[in-house]
């Protein structure tokens, strides 16, 4: 995700310094290099070679270090970064940078870069609230600086209130679309995704086996690309992807009255849940006794898509068919009877693929005719290749 990105931090004197330990491993493990430059605050707080260990790169701190490299290391850090971020950014460092003040390793730093910078301000609440830093905060904002605002809650000093450095998980999602090319950008993106809960009781449900991996993944990679994305989901337990706008449902109907509602604002809708294609025709109102087995009855439940496709809405439709036998032609007659663009096909009895596994294989098909067969692919990457495929069909 963050393959040959450079990120360089700069790390401020505050209390929440320890926290970038979190971000570099984070950053890390999703394939960028990390550099660390600190103000001299910052190494009261934590050391140079607590960051110089985890990043594997040594950690500048002063302008005039002895054991530099021959070149203008600010500057050179300042042209390598994709991008510039500060965690956590203390109302000092905010105020010099809005001031043009450039006069140590960091603040030059940033003064010197033409890459994102992103801000990740901490600091005890009075001080957030200063109008003097909310002022600080907005110009630089127009100037064209992120932010990723603090948190409420209680603070190191005491207090409650708004100023705890955000969560690692939210920066580090700043980071990365701001590293991700934004071709979904003003686009508005429906997912479905998880299985549905029949009820037979109040006790009991007929559901399957679906996790959400692969839905949450579509709706995760839309929101990185810059998309609105809502995400109409089962019970599943995964957490909600950051800057996603989810609605949980339990049962078909319900997932299709929410479905419904929002699809005409849409550009584009993903149906990768597992929706029941039955549920109990009458739900008991108390819970059936162990002693009387019971026949259960079924009815079928309303098919979304079937009914999406014939809404003659302006969105592009993209389904996902499971079979276990028969796939290819299975899944065309899918494509076709739900007035679908694309239907994602995977076989349950491939290896690598299916419910709960963090793999997927699958074949596309397309209105057009076109056929893409995909090797074992993590979900995570298969989602953005569905989307990438998805796209040219909402600019056509
Ligand atoms: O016909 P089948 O259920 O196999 O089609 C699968 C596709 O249709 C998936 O995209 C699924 O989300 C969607 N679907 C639906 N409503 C149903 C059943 C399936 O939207 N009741």
């Amino acid at each position: 995700m963050l393959q040959e990105k450079q990120i360089v931090i700069g790390v401020c004197g505050g209390i929440a310094a320890y926290k970038v330990c979190d971000l570099v491993r984070m950053l890390k493990k999703a394939g960028a290099q990390c550099f660390c430059m600190m103000t001299s605050s910052a190494q009261e707080f934590i050391t140079p070679l607590t960051l110089s260990t985890l990043t594997g790169q040594k950690t500048v701190c002063g302008m005039f270090e002895q054991n530099k490299d021959w070149e203008v290391e600010h500057i050179s850090w300042a042209k390598r970064a994709d991008v510039l971020v500060l965690v956590p950014a203390t109302a000092n460092v905010i105020g010099k940078i809005n001031a043009g003040i450039a006069d140590d390793f960091v603040t030059t730093t940033v003064m010197a870069t033409k890459a994102p910078v992103l801000i990740a301000p901490a600091m005890n609440t009075n001080m957030f609230e200063n109008p003097i830093t909310q002022r600080n905060i907005a110009q630089l904002s127009e100037l064209g600086y992120h932010f990723t605002m603090p948190d409420e809650g209680f603070l190191a000093c005491g207090d409650t209130g708004r100023g705890r450095l955000a969560e690692t998980e939210r920066i580090f999602e700043d980071i990365v679309r701001l590293c991700t090319p934004q071709d979904l950008a003003g686009k508005s993106v429906l997912v479905t995704a998880g299985p549905t809960r029949e009820a037979v009781d109040p006790v009991r449900f007929l559901t399957n086996h679906s996790t959400g991996k692969m839905g949450y993944a579509i709706a995760r990679a839309a929101a990185r690309r810059g998309a609105e994305v809502t995400l109409v989901s089962g019970p599943v337990s995964l957490p909600a992807p950051y800057g996603v706008r989810v609605e949980q449902v339990e049962s078909a109907c319900q997932m299709r009255d929410a479905v419904i509602q929002s699809a005409p604002k849409m550009d584009l809708i993903i149906k990768s849940a597992a929706v029941a294609d039955f549920r109990p025709a009458h739900v008991a109102d108390q819970k059936l006794k162990k002693n009387q087995l019971p026949e259960i009855q079924l009815e079928k439940n309303p098919d979304i898509l079937q009914e999406l496709g014939q809404m003659k809405l302006s969105a592009v439709l993209v389904g996902f068919a499971m079979e276990t036998e028969d796939l290819e032609q299975r899944a065309k007659e899918k494509m076709e009877r739900k007035g679908l663009h694309m239907i994602v096909a995977n076989n349950l009895k491939v290896e690598g693929a299916g419910f709960g596994t963090d793999t997927n294989v699958v074949t596309v098909f397309s209105k057009d005719g076109s056929v893409k067969r995909f090797p074992k692919l993590e979900k995570t990457a298969l989602a953005d290749e569905i989307l990438t495929m998805a796209k040219e069909w909402i600019v056509r």
